[in-house]
């Protein structure tokens, strides 16, 4: 079974892009305001996990996601301890705006997840992959981490963590689903896949929309700008005789 060789390792993708998670990491101030979301993302989603124990009726998996709960509570006040130490150190010096939010996320991907709609099939599958990605984030994370030993160690820590996490959920689905777990791991990765293209395709249009909104206000108003000013123009200025025709008028609405 695939979680007897399951362990931290970067995807292609997250090694490809070391270079610039490298750079996201180099910046105090941005390192300490990442490290402080990943902390709240973290703990919602030891929330939704703690959830996800309370609607399973299964008794082993209720053990295991109350662990694993713990587990992520724990890393999101590890991730905020370290935040708050780097920012009291980093927040004035730092000018950086830029989080690298699309190239250096986060957590686990939990807020995709409606737990009560899932069941234990559905939500081990997903819980694997995002465990999975999770890891290979972090192993990448760790790995640049070299010019800040504190939080190298912190990430070192949290993904063995996520390491036993994307093995157990592996393991159970196996457990619960023994015909069909590949299956549910193929639904799941397909609709992790879709959700990002909705997610990208819900950024890339927003970009769209600001382009088209620029173009229109520079192509489009100029023109009218330009034909109201020559209308104001054309209007006489200061106080001017009303014709008698004209103030007959206003004794009625139209
Ligand atoms: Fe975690
Ligand atoms: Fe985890």
């Amino acid at each position: 079974m695939e979680s007897s060789r399951a362990h931290q390792r970067a995807t292609a993708i997250d090694r490809m892009l070391t270079p610039l998670h490298r750079w996201i990491w180099s910046d105090g101030g941005r390192r300490a305001q990442k490290l402080w979301r990943f902390g709240e993302t973290e703990t919602d989603g030891g929330r939704d996990i703690l959830r996800a124990a309370e609607v399973t009726t299964d008794s082993l998996l209720r053990r295991l996601y109350l662990e694993h709960a713990i587990d992520e509570f724990r890393h999101g006040v590890m991730f905020r301890q370290r935040a708050a130490a780097l920012l009291s150190t980093f927040a004035r010096h730092s000018n950086s705006a830029f989080q690298g939010e699309w190239f250096a996320p986060g957590g686990h991907g939990l807020d995709d997840l409606q737990v009560d709609d899932e069941s234990d099939q559905t939500m081990l599958a997903f819980l694997h992959l995002s465990e999975k990605a999770a890891a290979s984030r972090f192993t990448v994370y760790r790995d640049v981490m070299q010019h800040d030993p504190p939080t190298r160690a912190i990430f070192e820590e949290i993904l063995h963590d996520e390491t036993f996490h994307m093995n157990y959920t592996l393991t159970q689905l196996a457990r619960v689903a023994p015909q069909r777990y590949r299956r549910h791991i193929w639904r799941a990765r397909l609709s992790r896949l879709w959700k990002s293209y909705l997610r990208l395709a819900t950024a890339l249009a927003g970009i769209l929309g600001l382009i088209l909104l620029t173009v229109q206000y520079f192509v489009l108003l100029p023109p009218f700008a330009w034909l109201a000013k020559r209308a104001a123009r054309r209007e006489p200025s200061g106080w001017t005789r009303v014709s008698p025709q004209r103030i007959r008028q206003l004794d009625r609405q139209y």
